[in-house]
């Protein structure tokens, strides 16, 4: 986002307390998830004094309840972390990364249903913003974001408690220092790491050695289109990107690219730049049974939209608004559910998380607003979710 940041620079003077109606913090003995809870979403309050997970059972509807709100023990900036994946959960959903900006920290939970138990809490470069997992959770990179130190730092997770150990205990630069980055993900095969650019309009990869080292960037690309923010990658190595286009308005688009198989270091464009006729599209998730479609998020249109994609990688539009948000909703974050047939949406406007079913046919059918005027700050840079 753009227009957005500028918004909750404004705003972030006017910071107030964000717990006004919060669930009381049950620690982890005292807290028994729900009747028929099927699953779990989470989302971060980026809070300046307390940066919290927001914690929802989930039922087999797809409907939230509020369960907790449990203290990263760091502090969050209060204005949007500006990238996808702030808040992650494990490929096993065992444990819950969130990082806390304001003071370079990361936060590991052990996750027990919608409950959540703090299990380390540890320094991981200038300003983490986002973070990437490998599939078999055994590596989790960092998005370090600050001017002085943009680039990636890497950790060894230990399978059994989740816990992280520094590799290096340093930041490896991305190809700008004034990129701006927007997401950071492993590839499938877990051999090397992409990191989107915003301001730079570039896709770096970095290879990952056998000891979990990343070197490089040994690739740099130019995105298709302005602005590349969120990303996600399909199973056989397809890049999904998101454009946010700004500073042109309705300039939103999707580009794919195609990881090489030999190396996984090189990415080459598929589908460049199918737009969607939104503004300010900054994150994107693949859902549906097979992956079959992608969809965005768009922070100054209100709206998520959808596209289809194709077995060969490429995506085209269905439906620039395939759902409408709200005014002011401010969609940030999307996360759908590990069956892919829930998709979920944290409005950072109205300090809630919207969801819907995903149809065969890719339509959105709502389940429900959930979590306003509870823990969730409203218009206060609530940014990063996770859900299974
Ligand atoms: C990692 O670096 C930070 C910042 O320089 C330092 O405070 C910390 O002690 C280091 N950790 C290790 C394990 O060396
Ligand atoms: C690349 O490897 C993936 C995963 O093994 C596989 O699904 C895909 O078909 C391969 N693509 C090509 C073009 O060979
Ligand atoms: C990819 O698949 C789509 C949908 O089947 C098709 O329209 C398109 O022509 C294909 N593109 C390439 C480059 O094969
Ligand atoms: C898509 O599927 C839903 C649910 O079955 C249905 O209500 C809707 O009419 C369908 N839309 C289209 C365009 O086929």
């Amino acid at each position: 986002m753009f227009l957005g940041y500028l918004t909750s620079i404004l705003l972030v003077s006017v910071y107030s307390a964000h717990a006004v109606g919060a669930a009381p913090a049950p620690d982890s003995r005292a807290c028994s998830p729900p009747d028929g809870e099927a699953g779990a979403a989470f989302a971060l309050t980026n809070a300046p004094d307390d940066n919290q997970v927001i914690a929802f059972s989930r039922s087999a509807t797809g409907k939230l309840t509020q369960t907790g709100a449990y203290s990263t023990g760091g502090r969050g900036i209060g204005v949007d972390f500006d990238t996808q994946g702030g808040l992650q959960l494990s490929p096993d959903h065992k444990f819950l990364y969130a990082v806390s900006p304001a003071d370079d920290k990361i936060s590991v939970f052990a996750v027990d249903g919608s409950c959540l138990e703090r299990v380390q809490v540890i320094y991981a470069g200038d300003q983490p913003l986002a973070v990437a997992l490998k599939e078999d959770g055994s590596l989790a990179y960092v998005l370090d974001g600050s001017v002085a130190s943009t680039g990636i730092f890497g950790f060894h997770v230990n399978s059994r408690t989740g816990r992280l150990t520094a590799i290096n205990n340093a930041t490896i630069p991305i190809s700008t220092p004034i990129g701006v980055p927007g997401a950071v993900l492993f590839s499938p095969d877990g051999k090397s790491i992409a990191v989107t650019s915003k301001v730079g309009s570039l896709i770096d990869v970095f290879s990952i050695d056998d000891t979990g080292l990343a070197t490089g960037p040994v690739s740099t690309i130019v995105s298709s289109g302005l602005r590349p923010f969120g990303a996600v990658y399909r199973d056989d190595g397809t890049l999904f990107v998101v454009e946010s286009g700004l500073p042109v308005l309705t300039n939103t688009a999707v580009s794919t690219y195609r990881l090489d198989n030999a190396t996984s270091t090189y990415l080459s464009a598929l589908t460049r730049s199918e737009k969607n006729q939104q503004t300010d599209g900054c994150w994107i998730v693949l859902g549906g049974e097979d992956d079959e479609f992608a969809f965005t998020a768009n922070f100054v249109s209100g709206t998520v939209s959808s596209y289809a994609v194709a077995v060969n990688g490429t995506v085209s539009l269905i439906d620039g608004e395939a759902a409408f948000t709200g005014e002011g909703s401010e969609p940030v974050d999307l996360a759908v559910t590990p069956d892919k047939a829930f998709l979920y949406n944290l409005l950072r406007g109205d300090g809630a998380i919207v969801g819907w079913k995903i149809e065969e046919n890719g339509t959105l059918s709502s389940v429900g607003t959930f979590g306003a005027g509870q823990s969730l700050p409203k218009a206060n840079g609530a940014s990063g979710l996770a859900v299974f």
